[in-house]
């Protein structure tokens, strides 16, 4: 199937969890964020989003989410109207249901950071219009996007040929939507992760059932050294996400410490060009309230990522940050306008 096929099928759609989309139509996307990021690069740019309105619900706060809806809009001609945690009758005088039905008469299409997961299927299911994950408790699909993008720069291998190491908690949204799509791609994927934080069985089987259509290869295990040796990439994420309670801190510091990415970490995966990749945002110094108070608290300068990682040259975080802006663009243009 042509490119211009696989993307013209995604016209209208909605995009709820990574696995939702074809193995082709994901690299369909990536192929069409290159595109734009060289239009954008190159002033080329044409506008495809021309008079189309896209609301933005944020249950949780974001920086580079929201910025790449916003900066993706504008790029393409479209107008967006934020809605901010707490600023919405959502869920606390609205129903999701009628939510949708109200946003779905004025909008083209909707944008949604939440919690439970079924929040999302519910405005796909009654706006009628595209309904992209901005991140649920389960799945952040428009991340991994991004990721796979930041891989496929870094290196000449197809993915069937990359090894991704994830260690830390294992169980948030960004550590489903990495095991699901890597072995949706095909790659060797593996999960470093204690036994209390690897990916739900739910999660594991859906991952399974990818792998044995792309061949890929799958490691879940407690051991760190394990995960990283010989891998291409590692990548991590906060230890407590948004939205879990503040006092998981204690537990998961004791449980994520042997975890965490530091040089000898690092040194374990015995590949000099491994890289490092993190979603953002990331707690590898105490210069932010939280890491300040961990600090106070539990005597720990860092968290999932030590400063010395996340500032080396391994570290391509801020690539990958802004791979959301053309990714998220890619996604907008081929379900709002067609490809
Ligand atoms: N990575 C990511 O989703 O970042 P924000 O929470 O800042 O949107
Ligand atoms: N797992 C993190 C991702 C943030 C982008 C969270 O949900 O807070």
């Amino acid at each position: 199937m042509k490119n211009s096929d696989v993307l013209a099928a995604l016209k209208g759609r909605s995009l709820l969890r990574d696995v939702d989309l074809k193995r082709e139509e994901f690299i369909g996307l990536l192929d069409l964020s290159e595109q734009l990021r060289s239009e954008k690069r190159s002033a080329t740019e044409k506008k495809m989003l021309k008079g189309k309105n896209i609301a933005l619900i944020f249950e949780k706060s974001s920086t580079r989410t929201r910025s790449a809806f916003e900066v993706a809009s504008r790029d393409q001609g479209a107008h967006v109207t934020y809605m901010g945690p707490g600023e919405t009758q959502l869920g606390h005088k609205e129903t999701v249901k009628d939510t949708a039905r109200v946003l779905g008469r004025m909008y083209d299409g909707i944008e949604f950071r939440g919690f439970a997961h079924h929040d999302v299927e519910l405005l796909a299911e009654f706006s009628e219009v595209p309904v992209w994950n901005g991140l649920t408790d389960l799945w952040h699909p428009t991340q991994l996007l991004a990721d796979m993008l930041t891989i496929r720069d870094q290196t000449v291998k197809p993915f069937e040929q990359v090894a991704l190491t994830y260690v830390g908690d294992a169980r948030n949204n960004t550590a489903n939507s990495l095991l699901c799509v890597g072995a949706m791609l095909g790659m060797d994927v593996r999960i470093g992760a204690p036994a209390a934080l690897q990916p739900t069985d739910e999660v594991q089987i859906i991952a399974k059932r990818l792998a044995a259509h792309s061949d890929a290869r799958i490691l879940i295990t407690e051991d760190a050294e394990e995960a990283v040796l010989n891998t291409d990439f590692i990548y991590t994420d906060v230890w407590v996400s948004m939205g879990e309670p503040t006092d998981s801190w204690a537990e998961r510091i004791t449980l994520l410490l042997p975890y965490q990415v530091n040089e000898d970490l690092v040194a374990a995966s015995k590949n000099p060009d491994v890289r490092f990749l993190h979603c953002l945002p990331a707690l590898h110094n105490t210069d932010t309230d939280v890491g300040a108070e961990l600090n106070t608290k539990f005597g720990v300068s860092a968290l999932e990522v030590t400063d010395d990682v996340f500032e080396s040259k391994r570290s391509i975080v801020f690539d990958q940050a802004e791979n959301r802006l053309h990714t998220i663009k890619s996604i907008l243009v081929a379900t709002l306008a067609g490809v």
